[in-house]
């Protein structure tokens, strides 16, 4: 059986091929594999090794996307059954979202990996939405969400078996590899928390978006406060990754090199930022920002009916379904929130945007990605699931 062909099934809930299929997943992660480094490590261990349901739950959880991968998420863990989550305050991003909109999309994608991991174990976990209060303009120290694990009734979703495939696909995608209707109406139909998705295929709309989507990047990067907020989470380099599994990581061979030369630093590319002239790492940042847009050959967005704190815990949960969705279709999803972002030189861009995109007056645009087929792509770095895990 192709494998586009196994996890279509799989999408549409093949009960035993799912079941084979996380036996074989777990098994292959009996062990971290030697030489692992230890940032992707929460990848293989995730559902292994801890005794206490919630815990195993977070362990998955944990590898939910958010923004730079800030990995806002805090949680307390409360009596027998119930947790609490926290936004970590300093996880956020003031500049480009100045309302902590994204953040909180990003928590949204945390619960709803939480939840979809307990539904595996057979336990339903009621989720209570700020239970203390929709913090507004800014998130605050009040919890996001009250969640007890209630014993039965939690039925397994097919889409937990492609949490550990799942990727923010940032690779180019193939251009002459149309995504067909039947994968367009199982990703509308993956999401369950009210948001609408809408999809463009069409020549004349994906490349309006793609020159919206591409104008939007350079402006985050000619835009010192928001260029700034990417340059100070670069991670670069191993060791760095290693140290702080979150951010923007840079590896390979050549960055080893260059950072090792003192070329790369994160002071070089912010001299380059102030002295007002893209030098070549502020350049190089814009190209490797830039070429991935070109190569989109559909998009994807949500949009939900008001922008309160439950629209956009809303949000993220329906976006982590549509990118588990697209992983068992084959498919790459990359968000591009560059035109979303909420600070004033971005205001022309964000309504150029809305009208491309026909989004109704009154709704709020959530999320924008690319949709295609690209190349597999490796994991991004995470905090094992104790960082996460503060003292009730
Ligand atoms: C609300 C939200 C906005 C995001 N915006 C972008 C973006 O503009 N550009 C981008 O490359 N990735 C974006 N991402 C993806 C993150 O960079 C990604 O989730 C993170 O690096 C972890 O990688 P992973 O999703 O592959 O595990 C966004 C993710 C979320 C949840």
């Amino acid at each position: 059986m192709s494998l586009d062909r196994r996890r279509f099934l799989v999408l549409l809930g093949g009960t035993a091929v799912l079941a084979a299929d996380l036996g074989r997943a777990r098994l292959a992660r009996a062990a971290v594999p030697t030489g692992t480094p230890s940032a992707v490590a929460p990848w293989f261990t995730a559902g292994t090794g801890e005794t206490e349901m919630r815990r195993r739950a977070l362990s998955w959880a944990v590898l939910a996307p958010s923004p730079h991968n800030r990995q806002p998420w805090r949680v307390a863990l409360e009596g027998d059954d119930s947790l609490d989550l926290f936004c970590d305050l300093e996880r956020r991003l003031p500049h480009t979202d100045p309302f902590d909109r994204q953040i909180t999309i990003g928590l949204g994608a945390f619960l709803e990996t939480l939840v979809l991991a307990a539904a595996e174990e057979g336990r339903a976990a009621e989720v209570s939405l700020f239970p203390e209060g929709e913090p507004a303009p800014r998130l605050d120290t009040r919890p996001v969400a009250r969640v007890r694990f209630a014993p039965g009734g939690g039925a397994p979703d097919p889409l937990f078996s492609a949490i550990l495939d799942r990727r923010s696909n940032k690779a180019p995608y193939a251009m002459d590899r149309a995504v067909p209707a039947d994968a367009l109406a199982a990703l509308a139909a993956s999401v369950r928390h009210g948001g609408r998705v809408a999809t463009a295929t069409g020549a004349p709309e994906v490349s309006q978006i793609r020159d919206l989507a591409l104008s939007a990047m350079r402006l985050e990067m000619e835009t010192p406060a928001a260029a700034r907020e990417s340059i100070d989470l670069l991670r670069i380099g191993r060791a760095e990754v290693d140290a702080a599994p979150d951010g923007i990581d840079l590896t390979g061979p050549m960055i080893e090199d260059l950072a090792a030369q003192g070329i790369l630093t994160r002071e070089n590319a912010t001299a380059e930022l102030e002295s007002g002239s893209p030098g070549p790492i502020m350049r190089q940042m814009t190209a490797y920002g830039l070429a991935p847009i070109e190569a989109s050959p559909a998009f994807l967005w949500t949009t939900t009916a008001a922008n309160t704190r439950a629209d956009q815990i809303a949000a993220g949960r329906d976006w982590m379904r549509l990118n588990l969705a697209a992983t068992a279709l084959g498919l790459g999803l990359h968000p591009l929130s560059q035109a979303l972002q909420e600070f004033p030189e971005m205001a022309d861009h964000a309504v150029r945007l809305r009208t491309t995109l026909g989004v109704a007056p009154g709704e709020t645009l959530q999320m924008l990605g690319r949709l295609g087929y690209g190349p597999a792509v490796p994991p991004s770095p995470r905090w094992p699931v104790e960082a996460a895990i503060r003292e009730g």
